[in-house]
């Protein structure tokens, strides 16, 4: 029986601290330390890792970190291509975005791929499950039309299991679902504490570069941000991926936090169906497509999610009340720049807006945390005040300042040219907009005031 000691971690940075406290004297948070059990080391040198072998830097490229595509379109594109052997990735998402279904299909579809190329049964992928049971997970598959006899599944929440099962299966990709449930008891303190959770992440760490085998852990983000583990994990991982999406929309979100073998700037867009998630290939289409064109208040903007440019529309309802503060609601868009887009509105373009409810929100469950889209609130919110619908085929794309100046945004060019793809055939932009796009026309505005008078456009644009 290994020694045990009680220490106090804080729940937010994890750091130890030998008595307990009432704040963090590492990261100042106050509330979060707690109580933890953990063995003493042994021996002195015991665990110790064989040392590495140092090369000149041009040699140490090696070809182990060419990422290998798991077939499941939208996840290379945020991973940039693939899996690497023998990296550490995290799935971050709030309880029931559909972080297991995906795994799930990734798993499968990765199974496949190595199925058809050595064939045979042999475990090429294992997921395991410490969370659901392996009937639970089995009744998911089967949803999922999920059949890969390569696929393995096992439900197991003890660490030296799991690595027994690595050690007789050899997969080349492990899901461990999740990581806040797995527990190593050498580890003494309890299932779930941050110690366990960060002792069985660096072991599988270790494992992961040990083997060439690529891990994936799931963990769990509540909305409060209160479990510490996925924060303490991020710097141990080398990949971070989040997973999100409205409880009550089927659009889900994929995005890198952070990516040791590539960018952050890819986004990945699926759709949570019957039938598991189904990539999204054009998403402009599909938040376009019950669009209502013509009716006041709705104002179509190209924004960047990333480096993907989407098609949003933005509607604005502006409606009379008698309440001496009527209520301002902002749905995808940031509630901060809504009320200084509306203050702007008053201020420099007269309208009044002091006796009127303003509901702001982007269709389709779409999150615009950008300001490019500021245009498009200020012409749907005048819009619906007046009543006066802008033209259908009609887009715009800039952000307002405080003095009613309309200022480009990053990547106007490709916001243009998808809305140009789309077929809409005008927009309202900033002055020091570039060319547009073949078939569009442009009205550049220097303000706020220009853009609702909207000047004679340009001709149209020859590309
Ligand atoms: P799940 O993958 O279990 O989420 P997480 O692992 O992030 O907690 O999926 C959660 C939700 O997705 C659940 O409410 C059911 C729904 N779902 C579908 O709508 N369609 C499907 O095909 C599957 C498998 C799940
Ligand atoms: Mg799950």
């Amino acid at each position: 029986m290994a020694r045990v000691k009680t220490v106090f971690r804080c729940t937010a940075c994890g750091a130890e601290a030998p008595k307990w406290a009432g704040w963090c004297s590492a990261c100042d948070a106050s509330g979060t330390l707690v109580e933890e059990l953990v063995a003493a080391p042994r021996q002195p040198g015991a665990g110790l890792v064989r040392p590495s072998t140092p090369v000149p830097v041009a040699e140490a490229l090696g070809d182990a970190t060419e990422p290998v595509p798991t077939g499941d379109a939208e996840l290379d594109r945020v991973l940039g291509g693939g899996l690497v052997p023998g990296s550490v990735t995290l799935l971050g998402g709030e309880p029931g975005v559909g972080k297991s279904t995906l795994l799930l299909q990734a798993l499968a579809s990765v199974a496949e791929r190595r199925a058809a190329a050595c064939g045979g049964r042999r475990a090429s992928c294992l997921y395991v499950t410490a969370e659901e049971s392996a009937r639970q997970v089995a009744l998911r598959a089967e949803r999922l039309g999920v059949r890969t006899p390569s696929l393995w599944l096992v439900a197991e929440t003890a660490l030296p299991h799991v690595l027994a099962h690595l050690d007789a299966l050899a997969p080349d990709v492990v899901v461990v679902d999740s990581i806040q449930t797995v527990h190593d008891p050498e580890l003494g303190s309890a299932p779930g504490s941050v110690g366990q959770v960060r002792g069985c992440a660096q072991r599988l760490v270790r494992e992961a570069k040990a083997r060439g085998t690529s891990v994936v852990l799931v963990g769990h983000v509540t909305k409060d941000g209160a479990l510490a583990g996925p924060r303490v994990l991020e710097h141990m991982v080398d990949t971070v991926l989040s997973f999100e999406g409205e409880r009550h929309h089927a659009l889900r979100m994929l995005r890198a936090v952070k990516h040791r073998f590539g960018g952050t700037h890819e986004l990945g867009l699926y759709e949570m169906g019957d039938r598991g998630l189904v990539p999204v290939p054009d998403p402009s289409a599909l938040f376009l497509a019950d669009r209502q064109p013509g009716v006041p208040g709705s104002v179509v903007a190209p924004v960047l999610d990333g480096q993907r440019p989407l098609l949003v529309e933005v509607q604005a309802l502006v409606v009379p009340s008698g309440a001496p503060s009527p209520r301002r609601t902002a749905q995808g868009v940031d509630a901060g720049r809504l009320s200084q887009v509306l203050a702007v509105l008053e201020r420099h373009a007269g309208l009044d807006l002091g006796r009127c409810e303003v509901h702001v929100a982007v269709a389709g469950g779409v999150r615009v945390p950008e300001p490019g889209v500021d245009l498009a609130v200020a012409l749907a919110v005048a819009s619906s005040a007046t009543g006066r619908p802008v033209p259908p085929d009609l887009v715009t794309c800039g952000e307002v300042g405080l003095g009613g100046e309309v200022r480009q945004v990053h990547r106007t060019d490709r916001r243009l040219a998808e809305a140009a793809r789309l077929g809409f055939t005008s927009a309202v932009v900033p002055r020091s907009a570039p060319e547009a796009p073949a078939g569009m026309r442009l009205v550049r505005v220097r303000s706020i005031v220009e853009a609702l008078r909207r000047p004679a456009p340009e001709p149209v644009g020859a590309g």
